[in-house]
């Protein structure tokens, strides 16, 4: 295999460094920082770009750490734990901003703020985990492969999950249930403190095995998927409120959330994105949450835009509006919003042909972003736009098929939700022009 030394000029958005061989052609090398001299191995080579793999770091950067984390380097979670947080969120902003120039945005670009997590470590509150059960193996795929490497404790995660993942470790009926499962989730509920368990399994586990793992003294509730879009649960089936977790939100909420479906995985940078959502919307009065969720960035508004007239809130994922309705109840907001379970585009197309507007719009889209909304989307958003995403490159895509619709980009924000990894958060405020 081929080796060379190489200088790292940049890292770029997935977390490589960027440098060249001494043929002129780029390759990528993770784990790396910008000046590092390192010596590298030639993994793969390419027409227009090479892969290397770190051998040694020659000179390294001053600002290198130790990664605290033992999988580090070969899970294929995070990237970014051999820099202090500072230098993270640094490579995130001139990432964010190189995309943007890459994608042809024009003009000033208005980064308003990058909002740092309070948690650089157990900020996360759900673990998805893959079993391989012939040896009880539980953990995440090993980076560049598609092997499961095995996981004993996460330092992303909650301490409550990384106990529960031990106690499993150890359990005789988890080994059990665990000879048919798959995948594997634990999903904290922050407000009692307490785990809930989902699973996916290729036979129905032995009840008995069940009652046994609720003897896990954090564990509320457990659920397990064989086939379809619900599960089998709760476990046990009295379980208070089915089984849900809870979460407080801003303005005294309390959210209700069925185990096994999306929340926001860094709970307290959520919290930071829900003000800035309530922020930006005063004086809304007519709101449409394309991809609500149970509600989650909807509700603050319902709470505290009390002149507003309507809230509608549309998912494809039917639990989650189950969850937006369970939440209204509890909190006394019924009435207040309407929470349907349909597509947007499909909410789009009905509002266009009914000739309604709204004066404001959320998007929060999974990672393919919505470019299939971006051609009835002007027809119904009358003012602004709030589009959060977790995927940078689809929100610039869509951010400039919305400048040619008629909107101007006035506000971009990165929230860490994601910290020691290359993923981030970004808030975006879209107002029509003119
Ligand atoms: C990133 S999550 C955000 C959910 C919510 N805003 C929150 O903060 O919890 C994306 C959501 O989009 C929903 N979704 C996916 N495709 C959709 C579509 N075509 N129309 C409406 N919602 C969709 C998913 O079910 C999921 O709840």
């Amino acid at each position: 295999m081929k080796e060379e030394i190489v200088t790292i000029e940049k890292v770029l958005y997935g977390g490589d460094g960027l440098a060249r061989l001494s043929s002129g052609k780029v390759v990528f090398v993770p784990y790396t920082l910008p000046q590092e001299r390192v010596k590298i191995a030639v993994m793969e080579e390419y027409r227009d770009y090479a892969v290397g793999h770190p051998l040694e770091i020659i000179e390294p950067s001053p600002e290198r750490i130790p990664p605290p984390c033992r999988y580090y380097g070969v899970c294929g979670g995070c990237q970014f734990q051999h820099m202090p947080y500072e230098r993270e969120l640094e490579i995130k902003e001139a990432i964010l901003k190189e995309l943007f120039q890459r994608q042809g945005f024009k003009g000033e670009l208005p980064l308003k703020g990058v909002i740092p997590s309070p948690k650089l470590y157990h900020y996360r509150n759900r673990l998805r985990l893959h079993v391989e059960n012939h040896i009880l193996k539980m953990g995440f795929v090993k980076r560049g492969t598609h092997e499961v490497l095995k996981i004993e404790k996460c330092l992303l995660g909650d301490e409550l999950l990384n106990e529960v993942l031990k106690a499993l470790y150890e359990n005789p009926s988890w080994i059990n249930i665990a000879f048919y499962a798959k995948r594997l989730r634990l999903e904290l509920s922050p407000l009692d403190k307490k785990v809930c368990i989902v699973f996916w399994t290729t036979l129905p586990p032995d009840k008995r095995d069940i009652k046994e793992l609720l003897k896990i003294p954090s564990v509320k509730s457990i659920f397990y998927f064989t086939r379809g879009a619900r599960p089998k649960g709760p476990y046990p089936e009295d379980a208070p409120y089915s089984g849900r977790k809870l979460f407080h939100a801003i303005l005294g909420l309390i959210y209700y959330l069925q185990p096994g479906i999306f929340n926001q995985t860094n709970w307290e940078i959520n919290l930071e994105i829900m003000k800035k959502v309530l922020e930006l919307a005063y004086g809304a009065e007519r709101v449409l949450d394309l991809h609500s969720g149970m509600g989650n960035f909807l509700f603050p508004l319902v709470k505290e835009l009390s002149e507003a007239k309507e809230f509608l809130g549309v998912d494809t994922d039917l639990r989650a509006i189950e969850d937006g309705i369970f939440t209204a109840e509890k909190n006394n907001l019924n009435g207040r919003l309407e929470l349907r379970k349909m597509s947007a585009l499909e909410a789009l197309y009905e509002a266009f042909q009914e000739g309604k507007t709204y004066d404001l719009v959320l998007l929060d889209p999974p990672r393919g972003g919505c470019k299939e909304l971006m051609r009835l989307l002007p027809e119904v958003a009358s003012h602004k736009i709030i589009y959060i995403s977790c995927d940078p490159p689809t929100l610039i895509r869509d951010i400039l098929l919305l400048e040619k619709g008629g909107f101007e980009l006035k506000d971009l924000y990165l929230f860490d939700m994601f910290p020691r990894t290359y993923h981030f958060e970004v808030l975006s405020l879209l107002q029509r022009r003119g």
